[in-house]
C-alpha cells in the first residue's frame, strides 16, 4: 500500500513525458519508411517500447539513447518474418496499428498482449481489415488476442467507420498505404488525427475531405526528422490539480495542442472556465504553453461529439469534478468500458468508495460534488495508468487517509508522475 502526504496547492512552470500516440505513430513510420528517422524527445514507456520492440524483432534497428530513437530501416518490403509472437503488452495502439501494418504481409504474425489486453476488442480492427482482404484469425468470435495474421491478397477500397476510432482508422490507412490503388476511410466523427500528420511528413499521398481520409498506396516512403510534444493527456493532470487544490497556478510547457486532442480545454471553457494557451507552432503538430490557475469548476453536462476527442481526458474530468459548484454528467462515453479498464466502473467504484455521490449510466456518469469523504478509503487502480493518476491526485488532496494499490502501471505513461507532481507542491 502507497500513502501519500497531504499537499496545499500546485505552483510553477513543468514539462510532461512526449506525446504517447505521436511516438508510436513515429516508429511505426520510421521503420516503414526507408533510410534514418530521428525522434528527438520520443515517449519512454512500456507502451512506446512495446512497438519499438515489435519493429526490432522485424529487423529494423532501433537505436533508444533515451531522448532520441534513431530507426535505420530497409522499408516495410524488407520486413524481416517475426519468427515468434509479438507481445504488444498492454498497448491497444500497438495492437490495432500494427495489425494494420502486418495484415498486407507476406508472413504470418501473431500478436498478443498482457492480461488486461487480451480482454479488449479487437473486433474493430480486424472486421475492416477483412473487408479489404485481410486474412486475420482471433479468439472468441474474432475479437481478442491472441490473434494470427494470415498472408493473403488484400485490396484498396473504402471503409465506413463503425466505431469512432483512431485506432483503426490508423490501422486501415496503415494497411491502405502497402496497397495498389486508393484506401478511403470514412470518419462518423473526426478522431485524433496524428497519423494522418504523420502520413502526410513522411511524404505520403493523402487526402483529407471533411470526414473522408484518403491514402494511395507507395512502394517507399523517406526517412524524416522531428520532436515530439509533450502529450496532452498527461498535462490535463494539471488542470485537474489546478481545479482542485485551492492557490494553484500551474504552467504546463511544450504541449501538444492539436485540436483533435484538446476536446477537455474546450468543454472547460464551455463550462465557465479561463485557461491561457500560449500556441508556439501549429505546423506539423501544433504545441504551446497551458497555464491554468485555481477556479471552481461549474457543473454541467458533457455528450456528444466532442467525446471523442477527449476520451483519455474523462478521468481528469471525472477527478476535478468532485469538486465543482454542482454536478458533472457526462455521457457518449460507452468506449470508456473497452480502454485499460472499465473506466466507467472503475471510476464509480472508487468514487463510492471515497464517498462520494455519483451514478453509473451504460455510456457515463455523473457525479456530484464530494461532501464528505470515507477515511481509510482505498482506491484501486485497476491497473490502468489513467485511474492510477486520478487517485493519486485523490491521495494527495487527502493525504495518508486514502489508501492505494499498485502503481506500476504508471509506466505506460507517465513514470515520473509522483516525483513531477511533488516537484510542483508548495508547503
Ligand atoms: C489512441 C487512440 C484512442 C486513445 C488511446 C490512444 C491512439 O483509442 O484512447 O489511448 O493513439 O490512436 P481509440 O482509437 O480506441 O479511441
Amino acid at each position: 500500500m502507497i500513502t501519500f502526504e497531504k499537499a496545499v496547492k500546485f505552483i510553477g512552470e513543468i514539462e510532461v513525458p512526449s506525446d504517447k500516440s505521436i511516438t508510436h505513430r513515429a516508429l511505426i513510420l520510421g521503420s516503414m519508411a526507408e533510410g534514418v528517422t530521428l525522434i528527438n524527445k520520443p515517449l519512454l514507456s512500456t507502451d512506446t517500447l512495446a512497438t519499438l520492440n515489435a519493429f526490432e524483432f522485424m529487423g529494423v534497428d532501433v537505436m533508444n539513447e533515451i531522448t532520441r530513437f534513431t530507426v535505420r530501416s530497409d522499408g516495410y518490403k524488407k520486413f524481416k518474418e517475426p519468427l515468434n509472437v509479438i507481445n504488444c503488452m498492454n498497448s491497444g495502439t500497438t495492437t490495432r496499428l500494427l495489425a494494420g501494418v502486418l495484415s498486407p504481409s507476406k508472413y504470418t504474425s501473431i500478436l498478443t498482449g498482457d492480461a488486461s489486453l487480451i480482454k479488449r476488442p479487437m473486433g474493430r480492427v480486424i472486421k475492416p481489415l477483412s473487408m479489404m482482404g485481410a486474412d486475420i484469425r482471433a479468439r472468441v468470435d474474432n475479437n481478442f488476442l491472441p490473434m494470427t495474421i494470415h498472408p493473403s491478397k488484400m485490396f484498396s477500397t473504402k471503409i465506413e467507420s463503425e466505431v469512432n476510432s483512431a485506432q483503426v482508422k490508423s490501422a486501415v490507412l496503415l494497411a491502405g498505404l502497402q496497397l495498389e490503388g486508393e484506401t478511403t476511410y470514412i470518419e462518423k466523427v473526426v478522431t485524433r488525427d496524428h497519423t494522418e500528420n504523420m502520413l502526410k511528413r513522411f511524404g505520403a499521398d493523402l487526402k483529407v475531405d471533411g470526414n473522408d481520409i484518403s491514402v494511395k498506396g507507395v512502394d517507399s516512403l523517406s526517412a524524416q526528422s522531428f520532436t515530439v510534444p509533450g502529450d496532452f493527456s498527461s498535462a490535463a493532470y494539471y488542470i485537474a490539480l489546478a481545479l482542485i487544490f485551492e492557490g494553484s497556478d500551474i504552467t504546463v510547457k511544450d504541449v501538444g495542442l492539436n485540436k483533435t486532442r484538446t476536446g477537455l480545454l474546450t468543454v472547460l471553457k464551455s463550462l465557465g472556465l479561463v485557461i491561457d494557451i500560449d500556441m508556439k507552432d501549429d505546423a506539423f503538430e501544433p504545441y504551446g504553453d497551458i497555464r491554468i490557475k485555481h477556479q471552481k469548476l461549474k457543473g454541467g453536462s458533457v455528450t456528444g461529439d466532442i467525446i471523442a476527442n477527449m476520451i483519455d481526458e474523462i478521468p481528469v474530468l471525472a477527478v476535478s469534478a468532485l469538486f465543482s459548484e454542482a454536478p458533472v454528467e457526462i455521457r457518449n462515453a460507452k468506449e470508456l468500458r473497452v480502454k485499460e479498464s472499465d473506466r466507467i466502473s472503475a471510476i464509480v467504484s472508487n468514487f463510492k468508495a471515497l464517498g462520494a455521490k455519483i451514478e453509473e449510466f451504460d455510456d457515463g456518469m455523473k457525479i456530484y460534488p464530494l461532501e464528505k469523504i470515507n477515511k481509510g478509503a482505498k482506491l484501486k487502480s485497476y491497473h490502468d495508468h489513467r485511474i492510477a493518476m486520478i487517485n493519486i491526485i485523490l491521495a494527495k488532496k487527502f493525504g495518508i487517509d486514502i489508501l492505494l494499490d499498485d502503481i506500476d502501471c504508471l509506466n505506460v505513461s507517465y513514470p515520473e508522475f509522483i516525483v513531477d507532481i511533488i516537484s510542483l507542491e508548495e508547503v
